[in-house]
């Protein structure tokens, strides 16, 4: 009986013919950072949109909190709690960085929680806050990042799921991008983590799964982790 914040129980989810995730399982325990590690084309994205509903999974179940999201359309599995940062950090170019944190909160209804979340957000991200009126699109890769994250935040989720955060930004940016996830964490915020980049990754998490041609490979701690020859295989593809 597993009893973690996300459960996710024998998944099998296609695009058309062919299943890409081929009976994955995964627990993902409150208050944590555990990640999901994988090399290109293992079918980490492809989880984090079964999870949201936006390619539902073909067999298996996805429980959150108690609850069964597996069918559930997108909108409610974030009514549900559950907020995602999608690859490539995709910011609105057109709007400015405070329309951007607002469009995180469209399912809130009380201009006042909007306006205390995203005085939040401003005090966890000070750059953000002297550029709330800059357009997202004219800003660096990691104020863009920062602006992803941020809009995240605005639906005050329970779980976030981050795919691939560092891809493409400069390694210092990603050790500050690494540091933001960790203080969110600890904040409260249970975190699943997609990532490719192994090392910074397990350094930051609690836990971690490997996944590889649709399947958990492996999972454990991350001192567990380190060693394994299936994480080697995750990293060099
Ligand atoms: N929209 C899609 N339609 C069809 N196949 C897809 C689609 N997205 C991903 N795939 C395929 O699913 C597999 C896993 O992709 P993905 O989940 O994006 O992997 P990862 O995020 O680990 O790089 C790949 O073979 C990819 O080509
Ligand atoms: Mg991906």
């Amino acid at each position: 009986m597993m009893s973690g914040m996300l459960e996710i129980d024998d998944v099998y989810t296609a695009y058309d013919k062919a299943d890409v995730l081929q009976g994955v399982s995964l627990t993902v325990q409150p208050g944590s950072i555990t990640c999901l590690l994988g090399s290109n084309g293992s079918g980490k994205t492809t989880l984090v949109r079964s999870i949201l509903g936006l390619t539902p999974a073909r067999a298996g179940r996805i429980v959150f909190n108690g609850t069964d999201i597996t069918r559930l359309p997108t909108h409610k599995v974030v009514a549900a709690g559950i907020a995602c940062i999608p690859e490539g950090r995709k910011v609105f170019p057109k709007l400015t960085v405070e329309e951007n944190l607002r469009v995180g909160a469209y399912q809130e209804s009380s201009d006042k929680v909007t306006q205390s979340r995203m005085a939040d957000i401003f005090r966890i991200f000070p750059r953000l806050a002297e550029r709330r009126t800059q357009l997202a699109g004219t800003m660096s890769g990691g104020e863009q990042a920062m602006v992803s994250i941020g809009r995240g935040l605005m639906c005050a989720p329970k779980l976030l799921l981050i795919d691939e955060p560092s891809l493409g930004l400069s390694p210092r940016l990603v050790k500050e991008n690494f540091n933001i996830i960790r203080q969110i964490n600890e904040r409260g915020i249970t975190v699943l983590l997609v990532e490719q980049n192994v090392h910074q990754t397990l350094a930051i998490s609690h836990f971690g799964f490997v996944i590889s041609k649709g399947r958990v490979a492996t999972s454990g701690t991350p001192s567990e982790l380190a060693g394994r020859s299936q994480v080697r295989d995750a990293y060099f593809g």
